[in-house]
């Protein structure tokens, strides 16, 4: 498919013919249990970008963001069409290994998904796992990816103790910790901050704007300030006959201030 027919390919803005294309979908439909919720979505997501997605609740962003790493593969029922390309690789293709690719392109939930041990093997679970890291690396790796998520300082002297008296904050930095021990490239965000105070907002926020000189991040969000905050580029979802389609995307401030879709321009009103 020639890339001028893509429906995600901003009208305006600063997108160069060379960036590389790190996430790429081509008309992605998926369904569950027969019922359609995402329909022909055509998505570009470049690196190091910040590109956010918006919509109205039901409108199929979570189901979006896990296809785009198969954890939809773990949803029962759930069925995925079309193409979904990392790097140019189609994930979907048989030889892809899921685990594998999910350590490349990591997740972070709206509620943080802490494991009932220590801070520490919190840190390590994905590394353990992989077995690529020698034990006596370990330290090192734990420190950095503490670190990177800004949360090294407040945790280096209790690291073997339970990561669960750690404030829901603090679980959502070590979330992004774990998910940095691995060494991902993309990112994927699903509304990190609606379940946190304003000050445990503001650091995962400086935490994207700091990963995103090495890392893309897709984040969906339904707070706009925070959009306009941290997204370079933004795709709007709406709901049509019943089932998800991405409306828009273009720039984070041209989206926000002049969508070129109806439905866009109510979402962005009810929101203000
Ligand atoms: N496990 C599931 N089984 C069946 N339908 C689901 C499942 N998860 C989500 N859906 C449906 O998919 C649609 C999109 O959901 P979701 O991706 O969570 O939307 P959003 O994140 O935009 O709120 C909704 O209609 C929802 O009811
Ligand atoms: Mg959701």
């Amino acid at each position: 498919m020639p890339e001028s027919s893509l429906q995600s390919q901003p009208t305006d803005g600063v997108r160069t013919a060379a960036a590389e294309k790190v996430i790429t979908t081509r008309g992605l439909g998926v369904t569950a249990g027969g019922r359609p919720i995402l329909r022909d979505v055509n998505l570009v997501v470049e690196a190091r970008q910040v590109f956010g997605l918006i919509g109205p609740s039901g409108a199929g962003k979570s189901t979006l963001l896990r296809s785009l790493n198969r954890l939809s593969d773990l949803a029962p029922g759930f069925r995925v069409s079309g193409e979904v390309c990392y790097h140019g690789q189609d994930i979907y293709a048989p030889k892809v290994d899921a685990d594998d690719l999910r350590t490349r392109i990591g997740m972070l939930f709206q509620q943080p998904v802490v494991f009932p041990t220590t801070i520490a093997r919190n840190v390590l679970f994905g590394v353990r796992r992989l077995g690529r890291v020698p034990r006596a690396q370990w330290p090192e790796t734990t420190e950095r990816a503490l670190r990177e998520a800004a949360l090294w300082n407040e945790v280096k002297d209790r690291l073997d103790e339970s990561a669960l008296r750690l404030s829901v904050g603090q679980q959502q930095r070590l979330c992004l910790a774990r998910a940095l021990a691995v060494g991902p490239d993309v990112i994927l965000m699903d509304e990190p901050t609606s379940a946190l105070d304003p000050r445990s907002t503001e650091a995962i926020e400086e935490l994207i704007l700091r990963l995103k000189e090495r890392c893309t991040i897709v984040i969906v969000t339904h707070n706009l300030a925070q959009a306009r905050r941290v997204t370079d580029w933004l795709g709007c979802l709406c709901v049509r006959d019943g089932v998800g389609e991405l409306a828009e995307t273009a720039c984070c401030d041209a989206l926000l201030s002049n969508p070129q879709c109806r439905e866009v321009a109510e979402y962005l009103g009810a929101q203000a």
